[in-house]
């Protein structure tokens, strides 16, 4: 048995928690995130423009009200729908009418994107043939694909895979021969999932933190123009968190079964930092463009 036996669901409930307060803190990093979804949603009529998110948690890395000028629908996605209901409520905390009415533009649904968290909690305590067979399967569904049954012009995933990555690495142990294959599917049913929700000739964006200043220090000091290369040598030195490398993250959407939903290959933005407190973590952006065209608008890939 896995040393962690915490519930995944209260591990994520105690980390936002901790991490709610930290609006002025994420500026940056929230400046980074809000200005590339508005830059696509003013891209699009303001009538059809929507936009979903997942892993929305507190929203602090999220400018709902600019957001919502740039998108005519919201709909943000959790497992933890304490955080999104309050990160909502402290954004949209004025007296101005017309921000009343795009507030009622913003939607929830908390859901479990991977829809195997109750099973990884099991496999924490008891381990066996069985259960791994039934954590298969449950990987192989997109349940927020089913849960919301609806597509958006944009969909990005907020620092999202990291978690989800870490909550199953937790549970099984780097040493488990099944770590790496349940970190390609994991890896693969998010992916897909972001593919299935974004409506032909939409966006998606996968933002993703890849490496922290735990095991790289010099990300504490380190000046805006030297991340590249910070990134550069974290990729070539095999640093980043299991499963999270963006070279690694574009080339699985540049391959089969999920290449032949773009219209071009994905692109990687340069690498930021985004400050959460005690620890910086190095975050870039992956964008890619559905195809126009898609005959499969309407199913999962
Ligand atoms: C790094 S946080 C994202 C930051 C957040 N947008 C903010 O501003 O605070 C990751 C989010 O993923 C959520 N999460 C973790 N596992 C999840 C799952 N299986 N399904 C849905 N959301 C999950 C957590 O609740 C958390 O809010």
């Amino acid at each position: 048995m896995h040393s962690q036996t915490v519930n995944p669901f209260l591990r994520q409930r105690f980390y936002n928690r901790a991490s709610q307060a930290n609006w002025r803190a994420f500026a940056f990093h929230r400046e980074q995130i809000t200005a590339r979804l508005e830059a696509i949603g003013s891209s699009c009529a303001p009538s059809e423009a929507s936009l979903c998110i997942l892993g929305a948690g507190n929203c602090n890395d999220l400018d709902l009200a600019r957001l919502t000028l740039s998108f005519h629908r919201l709909h943000l996605v959790d497992i933890d729908a304490e955080a999104m209901q309050s990160g909502v409520t402290l954004q949209f905390h004025t007296a101005d009418p017309s921000a009343a009415v795009r507030r009622n533009r913003i939607a929830f649904s908390p859901c479990d994107l991977t829809g195997a968290l109750e099973i990884c909690h099991e496999i924490a305590q008891f381990p066996s043939p069985q259960t791994f067979a039934r954590l298969r399967a449950a990987l192989s569904h997109l349940p927020a694909f089913s849960y919301l049954s609806q597509q958006f012009t944009t969909v990005a995933s907020t620092c999202l895979l990291s978690q989800l990555l870490d909550i199953f690495q937790r549970a099984l142990g780097e040493d488990s021969p099944e770590f790496q294959p349940l970190t390609e599917l994991i890896r693969l049913q998010h992916l897909r999932t972001l593919a299935a929700l974004t409506a032909p000739g939409g966006v998606a964006l996968l933002f993703t933190d890849f490496v922290s200043s735990d095991s790289y220090p010099e990300l504490l000091k380190a000046p805006p123009h030297t991340l590249p290369a910070i990134m550069e040598s974290v990729l070539r030195r095999q640093r980043c968190f299991p499963g999270t490398n963006p070279s690694e993250l574009c080339r699985l959407l540049n391959s089969p079964p999920l290449v032949s939903f773009w219209e071009e290959p994905p692109t990687l933005s340069p690498p930021w930092i985004w400050n959460l407190g005690p620890r910086s973590y190095l975050v870039a952006a992956i964008t890619c463009r559905r195809s126009r065209n898609d005959l499969r608008s309407q199913f999962a890939p």
